[in-house]
């Protein structure tokens, strides 16, 4: 089968690779009709990571099952289907509490796996024609039959249940202000989300301009950092107070205001001056143990100059990690089919699986508009 295929720093390639089969009963096989280029995949691409060039990427995937394993008991040939990209078990301690994101059992010595991802397992990913989906009854979330809405259904995999989960980290409430940093997928879908439960205000803080008016369509109020302190036009915006919440879908990649150069630790920085005192901190945004790209010494051991001592003094309260999807996507797939929710705002580009070179290329670069890529292997 044709797949998206890692070469090396800023190269991948569509690449002819092995087709998938079934390795244990309770996998399927999906017929991909839907796989997403996600922020977390540059990572990877820009050589940041340990990932080695062979890797198929993919970890936001939808299709049809293809092929059952004889102990699959709720998923027959054709259903529809969209997997978290969090691969888990079911059964471990964590999963059995909710925690998805850190299953014990699908990848030993760490917590927690994903397709075509680095460190998380030894799953293809499925930027690819086919992808099997092990413990498939647990990891695949049934959609209704055909093709409608096939856009808000392919973000279930991560990026809305990952702006939902920023929300859930930093507590959200019916009318209260929330500061988003990041206007990327993930910053929208937090935006987004904070609306769908209640938020009397949301910011969503960034400096690309077509993500800056994604934010502006949803109704968030849009604060540009390149054109001065975000901190302050948030508290301009608030009566001086800050904001109640706050959520980071930026993550150690954060641009220094006024530079063309990384500065890790802004945002949580910023964050803690955005929000009041006794508010909270939801961070998505991917922080990493080591970052052999980093910009000095301290960031390549993942160690970041973050005022704990503001946090503390503000007593606020932080929360962070992989998201759990599979504790938020079947809501979210509801409201959905019920018409409350459309994340497919965020949504830029759908193109043949073909197009990924140029695709990683342009969504690397921020430009023309990239935003959110959504690939169909079968075009
Ligand atoms: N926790 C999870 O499960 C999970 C899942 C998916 C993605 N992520 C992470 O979420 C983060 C965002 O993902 P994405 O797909 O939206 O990525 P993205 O890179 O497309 O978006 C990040 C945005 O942040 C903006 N930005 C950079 N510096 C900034 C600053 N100082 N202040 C404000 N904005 C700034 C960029 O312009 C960009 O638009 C990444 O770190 C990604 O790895 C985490
Ligand atoms: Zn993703
Ligand atoms: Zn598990």
């Amino acid at each position: 089968m044709r797949a998206v295929v890692y070469k090396g720093p800023f190269e991948v390639a569509v690449e002819q690779v092995e087709d998938p089969r079934i390795q244990h009963p309770n996998d399927v096989t999906v017929r991909v009709t839907s796989s997403a280029i996600c922020g977390s995949d540059l990572h990877m691409y820009e050589g940041r990571t340990a990932a080695e060039p062979g890797i198929v990427f993919g970890h936001e995937n939808l299709g049809v099952v293809e092929e059952t394993g004889e102990g699959v008991t709720t998923l027959s040939r054709g259903d529809r289907v969209v997997m978290p990209f969090n691969v888990a078990c079911g059964f471990c301690k964590n999963c059995s509490a909710g925690f998805t994101g850190f299953c014990l059992t699908v990848n030993p010595g760490f917590a927690g796996g994903a397709y075509g991802y680095v460190a998380m397992g030894p799953y293809v990913g499925g930027q690819a024609e086919y992808v099997r989906v092990p413990y498939a009854d647990f990891n695949c979330l049934k959609l209704p039959e055909g093709t409608d809405n096939e856009s808000d259904f392919i973000l279930l995999a991560d990026i809305f249940p990952t702006g939902y989960h920023g929300n859930e980290l930093a507590d959200v409430r019916p009318g209260e202000s929330v500061a988003v940093y990041g206007g990327g997928p993930v910053g929208l879908m937090a935006a987004y989300s904070a609306m769908l439960r209640g938020a009397s205000k949301v910011f969503v803080v960034d400096r690309v301009t077509e993500r800056l008016q994604k934010a502006e369509e949803i109704g968030a109020v849009p604060i540009d950092f390149s054109k001065g302190n975000p901190v302050e036009q948030i508290k301009e915006h608030t009566g001086g107070e800050g904001a109640d919440k706050g959520i980071d879908a930026v993550g150690y990649q954060a641009q220094a205001r006024g530079e063309d150069r990384e500065e890790p630790a802004t945002v949580l920085n910023s964050l803690v001056d955005s929000v009041r005192p006794t508010g909270a901190l939801g961070v998505p945004g991917l922080y990493v143990p080591r970052d052999p790209g980093g910009p000095d010494e301290n960031s390549k051991q993942g160690m970041l100059m973050v005022s704990i001592g503001r946090l503390f003094e503000k007593g606020l309260r932080m929360g962070t990690g992989q998201c759990n999807v599979k504790r938020y996507n079947r809501q979210l797939r509801d409201m959905i089919i019920e018409g409350r929710a459309r994340p497919s705002f965020v949504v830029s580009h759908e193109l043949p699986l073909e197009e990924a070179p140029s695709a990683y290329e342009k969504f690397d670069k921020r430009i023309e508009g990239y935003t959110k890529v959504v690939l169909h292997p079968h075009a």
